[in-house]
């Protein structure tokens, strides 16, 4: 296949190769210099990686629709390799869901969840500062935080969520893209946890109290139907678990290796929630995903016909230097870097971001205030993964302040 447009600029680079998923960044500036979009021999698709047109794709919900797959999959020519949920509707549909995600997330409901984040948070930093003289792992750290502290919000039962719950979120962000060896690893090596996240997704296993529970009072009252619900339930587990435990390791380790960053923010903890942005910005947990055309358009000067995938990189955006400046590439906790694109934007922004962001706030917040330094006692294991970004190990050691 070829783009319609003749002047667009084509890259021969795989996005989806272990190189470019170990380090993407030289990939990102290469996308970014070659022009607004680009066609990618590899996979016959057009990308964007600017911030403008990231933007402008999603935040034109009408011309770039997710209801054919937010994957490399066009669903509407063939089957999807998962059942659509919320991400993967368009209105009307998504807003009712989306209505009922929004009013279980609400930041005034989650608040009184706050005190036990931060009670968990004061536990789990107590351990690493009392044992192995300060080392720890900083991916097995965030596991343990996210796994505790999410899944008892969502309500669902402790025993066997490790075993089933990251495994099962991997695979399900490896249909996103290809289904190279990498995608078919991840995926094989979920068999089975399925079953238990069906299982222990239904209404009966459910604490009351929990965000899960709370998504079926919304079929009860008759704005979602049951199998949406189950979906929404699904969505909560499936989305956010693995991207808010790779945003906390990706955070730990990028403060590793800038102790003076660091230092500012152990100086000053209410600044956290810049640092927390700020690492949002310079590594994207979640980095890739797909928009479909619903009709013929043009973007950046590249002729898109109707029913064309295109390709959005959000974290090759946050590091585009019209909208960042000329030090988009440097991590520095007092910059302002609230309008970065990892979470996405328009209707699909994602919903879990104030549980996502309440989790980080008080684990962090917690951390940077017991803890003056950390450092890398070994070099860090990229997690290769086909649309996540983060560290299979971090390994660090933790001085108490
Ligand atoms: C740092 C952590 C997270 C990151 C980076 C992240 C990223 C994203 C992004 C980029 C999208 C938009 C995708 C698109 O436009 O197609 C999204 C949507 C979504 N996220 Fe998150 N997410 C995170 C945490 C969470 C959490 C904790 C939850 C669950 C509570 C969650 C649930 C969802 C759902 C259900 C959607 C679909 C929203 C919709 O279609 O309206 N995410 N997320």
């Amino acid at each position: 296949m070829a783009p319609l447009t003749s002047t667009v600029p084509v890259l021969d680079d795989d996005p989806y190769s272990v190189e470019i998923l170990t380090d993407p960044y030289p990939f990102f500036d290469r996308l970014r210099a070659a022009g607004p979009g680009v066609w990618l021999g590899a996979h016959d698709v057009h990308a964007f990686g600017r911030d403008a047109e990231v933007r402008e794709i999603l935040e034109d919900h009408r011309t770039f629709i997710s209801g054919a797959g937010v994957g490399i999959v066009n669903t509407h020519h063939h089957p999807p390799l998962r059942k659509p949920g919320i991400l993967e509707v368009d209105p009307p549909i998504h807003t009712r869901m989306r209505a009922a995600m929004d009013g279980v997330i609400a930041p005034r409901r989650l608040r009184p969840r706050r005190k036990d984040f931060a009670a968990f948070a004061k536990e789990i930093i107590d351990e690493v500062l009392s044992t192995n003289n300060g080392e720890f792992d900083a991916a097995r750290l965030a596991e343990k935080f996210v796994l505790r502290v999410f899944g008892d919000a969502v309500g669902i039962p402790r025993e066997g969520r490790e075993e089933n719950l990251l495994a099962q979120g991997a695979a399900n962000f490896s249909t996103f893209g290809p289904q190279n060896e990498i995608a078919r690893r991840w995926i094989a090596s979920a068999e089975g946890t399925y079953d238990w996240v069906l299982e222990n997704c239904a209404r009966e296993v459910l604490d009351p109290s929990g965000m899960g529970s709370q998504i079926w009072e919304f079929a009860d009252s008759g704005d979602i139907d049951a199998d949406e619900a189950t979906l929404l339930v699904r969505a909560l587990l499936s989305a956010g678990l693995d991207t808010t435990i790779f945003a906390i390791t990706n955070t730990l380790r990028v403060l590793s290796l800038h102790p003076e960053q660091y230092a500012k923010i152990h100086a000053d903890p209410r600044s956290v929630k810049y640092a927390i942005d700020e690492s949002f910005r310079f590594e994207s947990p979640f980095q890739s995903f797909y928009r479909t055309t619903s009709r013929d358009t043009v973007l950046g000067g590249v002729d898109l016909p109707a029913d064309t995938k295109v390709l959005v990189f959000p974290g090759c955006a946050n590091r585009d230097e019209s909208k960042w400046g000329d030090d988009a590439h440097l991590y520095d906790v007092s910059r302002d870097a609230g309008g970065h694109l990892t979470f996405g934007m328009g209707i699909h922004q994602c919903v879990g971001q104030p549980i996502s962001r309440m989790e980080m706030d008080a684990l962090l917040s917690a951390f940077v205030t017991r803890i003056a330094m950390i450092e890398p006692t070994a070099e860090a294991e990229p997690l290769i993964h086909t649309t996540l970004r983060s560290y299979a190990s971090v390994p660090l050691r933790a001085r108490a302040a």
